[in-house]
């Protein structure tokens, strides 16, 4: 189904993007779930992102290994499931796949290098979640955005950085501030269009139960674009088109086709 927002020449980046890669089909935050995004026509992805031990920023969205890879059959008892606290050649050993199903036994954990390049190669847009490992807020922006210029340097529309976290946008502002930047909200907290504004953002990307009227009008007139995570549902799709907001992460690549945006 095609629910499309009218065309805006202000704003570079598609109104859909695929949530976690396409991370339903296929499993979240893996090339493979890029992939089966890409097969259904879609040019703009979100991931999340976090450190490894060393430094190397890849993709994980928990903080621990459990859930996403075979971390306790690959690491053996004792050794610790949280993700940042193992070195990347650890990480890169590990199954990310066979947790989803059989036919993607195998696929790794991506470096966050290898699905930049993957993107800019395509020419696809990518809004990075930064996910830091608790304890590594502003080093994890800070290291994410650099890398983020270096991969994007010369390389068309820049990728959208986006956290939860004040501490991360604040390190990737102060390591590269020209890079875009957005905060995520799944609460309407005090103070939420100050901090955005503070942060140099360039858009609000809020859980989509919360986007009314009233504040997408605040929003646009602090300079604020206005986003919604995650989407699912074609009623939903159409409320937030019609409030005007300027894209959607969805899950339900199945779904919603983002072809002729
Ligand atoms: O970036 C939007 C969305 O991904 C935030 O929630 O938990 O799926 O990373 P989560
Ligand atoms: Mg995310």
């Amino acid at each position: 189904m095609k629910l499309m927002r009218p065309h805006d020449p202000f704003w570079p980046y598609p109104q859909w993007i695929a949530h976690r890669g396409a991370g339903k089909l296929a499993p979240e935050n893996t090339l493979a779930a890029f992939r089966a995004g890409a097969a259904l026509g879609y040019r703009m992805f979100e991931c999340d992102v976090k450190l490894s031990a060393e430094g190397v920023p890849f993709l994980l969205h928990d903080d621990t290994l459990a859930r996403t890879t075979n971390a306790h059959v690959a690491l053996g008892a004792g050794l610790s499931d949280v993700a940042g606290e193992h070195p990347w050649g650890t990480l890169a050993l590990l199954d990310a796949g066979s947790w989803h199903s059989r036919s993607f036994a195998g696929e790794p954990l991506p470096t966050f290098e290898a699905i930049a390049r993957y993107c800019v190669h395509n020419e696809f847009f990518l809004n990075i979640e930064i996910k830091p490992t608790p304890g590594t807020e502003y080093h994890t922006g800070q290291v994410v955005a650099r890398h983020a210029a270096r991969l994007w340097h010369g390389a068309g529309t820049p990728p959208l950085l986006s956290s939860f976290d004040l501490s991360a946008l604040d390190g990737a502002l102060q390591a590269q501030p020209d890079l875009p930047r957005a905060l995520l909200l799944e609460t309407l907290w005090d103070g939420w269009l100050d901090a955005a504004v503070r942060l140099g953002c360039v858009a609000v990307v809020c859980d989509h139960v919360l986007w009314d009227a009233s504040n997408v009008a605040q929003a646009r007139s602090a300079g604020l674009r206005t986003l919604s995570y995650t989407v699912n549902d074609e009623t939903e799709a159409q409320r937030l088109i019609t409030l005007g907001t300027d894209g959607i992460i969805t899950d339900r690549v199945d779904l919603f086709s983002p072809s002729n945006q």
